[in-house]
């Protein structure tokens, strides 16, 4: 999945010039400063102010595997472990996609993909819209943990306003986790599905960047930005939050904060990524 690209690092060896200013041509990086130009495995090979001269072998810039997929752009910092994580409703054409975001959030993306699985703070984060205070009772639920992901099924919540039409209804949840930073939801009613995939991009430990695409079912002739407009109001409720949070790193430690049966997703998740060796952004 994904076609392969080519993405290197953001600095040029000479004078450490941005090389995004540059240009990329037949498959190489051109520095937007002096010329200097980068093959597709990093090395320089031309040097335009002596183009007699073999380039020394210290001037290189780091490449990286990267992919093209789901409108997005997969970058691996080392060598990958797997390949993108699945989305079977991008390639299902039953669904319109719309991809919302970039949100950055003061927050690690441990805490960030943690505050999407979580099931107990709708009624008052996103009163009126995802949840009622009047409704805020979680009925149990189930949840699946494999060295694939985790699945949590049997989610019923009372949303009203569960996708910015503003019509209430019960809703069924699934949620599934299906990388460290890669979960999705879906929720549906009447055979209408609305579901939204969320990818995180750490910047370092205690800032991301989230991506969120939306897929619906229904709902075809609803404006994009109407849509877009509404997920951007649900994630504002959300970072304020997420940001508030302390420890800032996730403890995965499961005596360090409190959890309840409601919590059995978040709880699954500190356990999958503590399981899967996940240092970064927990404690
Ligand atoms: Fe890139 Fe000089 S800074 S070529
Ligand atoms: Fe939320």
């Amino acid at each position: 999945m994904g076609d392969e690209i080519m993405v290197w690092q953001d600095l040029c060896v000479h004078r450490g010039t941005r090389l995004s200013l540059g240009h990329v041509g037949g498959g190489q990086l051109h520095c937007g400063y002096h010329g200097w130009t980068y093959s597709s495995s990093g090395e320089c090979v031309r040097i335009p102010a002596h183009p007699e001269q073999r380039p020394p072998p210290k001037a290189r810039v780091k490449a990286y595997h990267a992919k093209v997929g789901y409108g997005l752009i997969w970058a691996s910092l080392g060598d990958p472990a797997a390949g993108l994580p699945p989305f079977p409703e991008w390639d299902d054409p039953s669904y319109r996609k719309i991809s919302c975001g970039p949100f950055a959030y003061n927050a690690g993306a441990p805490r960030a993909v943690e505050n999407f699985l979580d099931v107990g703070h709708f009624p008052f984060v996103h009163e009126g819209l995802l949840g009622d205070p009047g409704h805020a009772q979680i009925e149990d639920y189930d949840v699946e943990s494999t060295p694939d992901g985790i699945l949590a099924t049997g989610v019923r919540v009372w949303q009203p306003d569960p996708d910015g039409s503003g019509v209430g209804r019960y809703v069924n949840y699934i949620y599934g986790v299906r990388r460290p930073f890669t979960a999705y939801f879906s929720k549906s009613s009447d055979g209408e599905t609305y579901m939204i995939q969320l990818n995180v991009t750490p910047v370092d430990e205690l800032r991301c960047i989230a991506w969120m695409t939306i897929g619906m079912n229904y709902g075809f002739d609803v404006p994009e930005d109407e849509l877009r407009a509404f997920q951007e109001k649900i994630v504002g409720q959300d970072i304020p939050v997420v940001e508030s949070q302390r420890p800032e790193r996730l403890p995965l430690d499961l005596q360090a904060e409190l959890h309840l049966r409601s919590d059995r997703i978040a709880v699954a998740y500190r356990k999958w990524i503590k399981q899967a060796g996940l240092s970064f952004g927990t404690s």
